[in-house]
């Protein structure tokens, strides 16, 4: 079988396995899928050995997302511009390094939850890589604007910077908001979950229309989730579909198949809830 697998440190509590084989068998594609604990310094070595041995394609997760992009022969515009690298495939000797974070997150949005974004106002909290890699994705959809408010403000202000020839991006603090309207669509990017910390995330951005959706995803739910939910949001949800629909991307770059996303996202939610 060809061989593909999932980077991280620690890596233990990783879903890509389960997910890229639920894709495999799906579509009956003769692979393997592994999961490979790699500590930071040992990084380009454990790249460079998966290449020699015959892997055709590698997932990368925290914290070497944009480490790896040094590794990479050749980045496409999204991995360039979100300065992360989510997905490797190795060809002809050369590694091709790719991100479907933020494409994974917008379907997820578009296709999935059926969202119309264009001309929404949307609130992003948190300015870290996160951030990076889904707001150029996000201002592709041409909202209204684009606001990323984190809890330190320099942060958010290189990001809004950054990102500024895309679209109308602007930088805050979270108890500093541009106005005082809910927001059509607010996501929170945070790694304080992660922590099991509730930052004082700002009231004013959740009213009755807003869908609240986390990138962190739980067996229960998250701290955001739950803090989302009790402000009375339309909706409130964790990231399991954009963790399937990044996945899918990656085994589309890989195979040239894309999986039936929506069965294998059931499978994982029930399997959680
Ligand atoms: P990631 O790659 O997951 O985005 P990161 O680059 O370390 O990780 O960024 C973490 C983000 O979560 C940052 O926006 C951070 O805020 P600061 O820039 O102020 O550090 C935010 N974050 C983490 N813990 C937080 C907490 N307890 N309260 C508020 N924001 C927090």
């Amino acid at each position: 079988p060809d061989r593909y697998g999932v980077m991280g440190y620690p890596i233990s509590h990783s879903r890509s396995p389960v997910i890229h084989r639920l894709f495999a068998l799906q579509s009956g594609q003769h692979m393997q899928y592994e999961l490979l604990q790699v500590a930071p310094d040992k990084l380009e070595s454990a790249v460079q050995q998966f290449q020699r041995t015959g892997g055709r394609g590698l997932n990368i997760t925290v914290p070497h997302k944009s480490e790896v992009a040094r590794l990479a022969d050749e980045l496409s515009d999204r991995a360039r511009i979100a300065g992360a690298v989510n997905t490797l495939i190795f060809q002809d000797e050369k590694i091709f390094g790719d991100n479907t974070d933020g494409i994974g997150l917008v379907r997820d949005l578009t296709t999935n939850l059926q969202l119309e974004l264009r001309g929404a106002r949307i609130l992003i909290l948190g300015a870290g890589g996160a951030t990076r890699g889904i707001a150029g994705p996000l201002l592709d959809l041409q909202p209204r604007s684009l606001v990323i408010a984190n809890r330190t403000l320099a942060k958010a202000e290189a990001l809004a910077t950054h990102f500024s020839s895309y679209g109308s991006v602007t930088a805050c603090r979270f108890n500093d908001l541009p106005d005082n309207e809910p927001y059509d669509l607010v996501i929170n990017a945070t790694s304080a979950g992660f922590k099991g910390e509730n930052p004082p995330y700002p009231e004013s951005a959740v009213g009755s229309a807003t869908v609240c959706y986390d990138l962190s995803y739980g067996l229960t739910a998250t701290p955001f989730s739950q803090w989302a939910a009790a402000q009375g949001a339309a909706r409130s949800l964790m990231g399991w579909g954009m963790l399937v629909e990044q996945a899918a991307e990656s085994f589309q770059l890989w195979r040239g198949v894309r999986p039936d996303t929506i069965t294998v996202l059931n499978q994982m939610t029930i399997n959680a809830s």
